[in-house]
């Protein structure tokens, strides 16, 4: 007897790789900011998969985003996706903690013709976003997207900044909000996992569900992609 799939069973992996194949398929940039990766010893396998960069740009087009900010740059591939969503005229600003992953990532972009469009900073998220908001202030346009992919514990605070550089209209992603490999085994839905990420995670997916300025969803993709549309007021 053949097994019999409910539709609301999670896809199996050659309906996933069958979309990501089609959709969002390996290629030279890609494949060139990977070797970098390899070359600068960064961890492998945390870099954003094509799929859910694809869904970025793809939304990032649908806004008609033109500056995009990412905390956690790695290689480059988040954004390396972004600059695709922002377009040639765009700027995408990515913050990155560790010098080397900075100077890896800030040659590869360059090599894969990105170096106009992609701006790494080097520096602590949290500690970035003073200064960031600071430039808002000061005069420089919003920001019309935001990417969470570094200081999990601290996406709570980092929901509440986002208004202070996120346009009207605005996107806000954020990864690994349903799983992380870091995680030690942890789960985001054991009453019993006590590690700060997960409970940062939960107290996040709450207020982003409910915040009063945001229409949001988690696309169960991946590690959870969780993307916020900022519309205050609507
Ligand atoms: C999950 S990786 C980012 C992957 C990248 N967004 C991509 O998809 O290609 C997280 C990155 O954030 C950096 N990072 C960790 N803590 C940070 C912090 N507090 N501030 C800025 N960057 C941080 C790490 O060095 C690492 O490069």
């Amino acid at each position: 007897m053949g097994v019999f799939m409910s539709v609301h069973d999670p896809f199996p992996s050659d309906l996933l790789s069958y979309v990501g194949t089609l959709f969002a398929p390996e290629n030279a940039a890609l494949s060139r900011l990977t070797a970098a990766a390899r070359a600068a010893k960064m961890p492998e396998g945390w870099e954003i998969t094509p799929d859910v960069g694809k869904t970025m740009e793809l939304l990032c087009r649908a806004i008609g985003a033109r500056r995009a900010l990412e905390f956690g740059t790695l290689a480059g591939h988040s954004a390396y996706w972004l600059a695709q969503g922002v377009g040639p005229e765009g700027r995408v600003v990515s913050i990155e903690i560790q010098p080397d992953y900075a100077a890896a990532a800030t040659a590869a972009l360059r090599d894969v013709g990105l170096g106009d469009r992609v701006q790494v900073r080097i520096g602590a998220a949290w500690d970035m976003t003073e200064a960031l908001a600071a430039e808002i202030e000061a005069g420089a346009a919003r920001f019309d997207a935001i990417f969470l992919d570094a200081d999990k514990a601290r996406y709570p605070e980092f929901l509440e900044w986002a208004p202070r550089v996120l346009r009207p209209g605005g996107l806000l992603f954020a990864d690994n909000v349903l799983r992380a490999d870091s995680w030690r085994g942890q789960t985001l839905l054991d009453p019993k996992s006590d590690d700060p990420r997960i409970l940062a995670i939960r107290r996040f997916n709450k207020s982003l569900a409910t915040h009063p300025d945001f229409t949001a969803m988690i696309l169960p993709m991946r590690a959870g992609l969780a993307v916020g549309l900022y519309r205050p007021g609507d």
